[in-house]
């Protein structure tokens, strides 16, 4: 299994928690009442697997594309951008969802408003990486160069602090779960 296979399966557990977000955000935007705690552990969620697990990995085979000489182009240049723009929008939705929790006020419309606009997102980049930047990888960097940028991104997180944020990825995906078992 080649890094950019780990990066495809990433991508199928990802669109599997936008596909929970999209339905309590549904349900909320038809004046339901979604499942506040399950809403707050995908806040959570997103705030954290994208950024420090995801976009590293990616990060690294955009650097490596360059570094093999393939032009920067507008395309590339612009994921990039993305991964740091949605880290900025979940951190933004995490601490809505401390606020709802915490007072119990509701900024309901803006709030379903940004979290639309970040499903929208996420769904749109992983299409243009599943159609164009994974396929461009896969052409241009030999197997040795992708299981090197593999190692690196391992060695990269077997720090104490990945692995302390990895535990609680963990607590925070086996949450999830049960709430799905539950409403199931
Ligand atoms: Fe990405
Ligand atoms: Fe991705």
């Amino acid at each position: 299994m080649t890094i950019i296979d780990t990066i495809k399966d990433e991508h199928v557990r990802l669109m599997s928690r936008l596909a929970l977000l999209k339905r309590e955000i549904d349900i909320w935007t038809r004046n339901g009442e979604p499942d506040y705690e399950l809403l707050y552990l995908l806040a959570q969620y997103f705030m954290k697997f994208p950024d420090e697990i995801h976009h590293k990995k990616e990060d690294r085979i955009y650097e490596a594309l360059i570094g093999a000489g393939v032009l920067e182009t507008e395309y590339l240049s612009r994921l990039k951008t993305e991964h740091e723009h949605m880290a900025a929008q979940a951190a933004q939705f995490a601490e809505h969802f401390d606020d709802l929790l915490a007072h119990h006020a509701s900024p309901k419309w803006a709030m379903i408003d940004k979290v639309k606009k970040f499903i929208a997102m996420q769904e749109l980049h992983m299409a243009d990486e599943e159609s164009q930047f994974l396929p461009l990888a896969q052409k241009e960097l030999s197997k040795k160069r992708l299981s090197e940028i593999n190692e690196a991104v391992q060695n990269e997180l077997i720090t104490d602090a990945a692995r302390a944020s990895f535990r609680l990825l963990a607590g925070i995906d086996a949450e999830i779960d049960n709430h799905v078992a539950k409403k199931n």
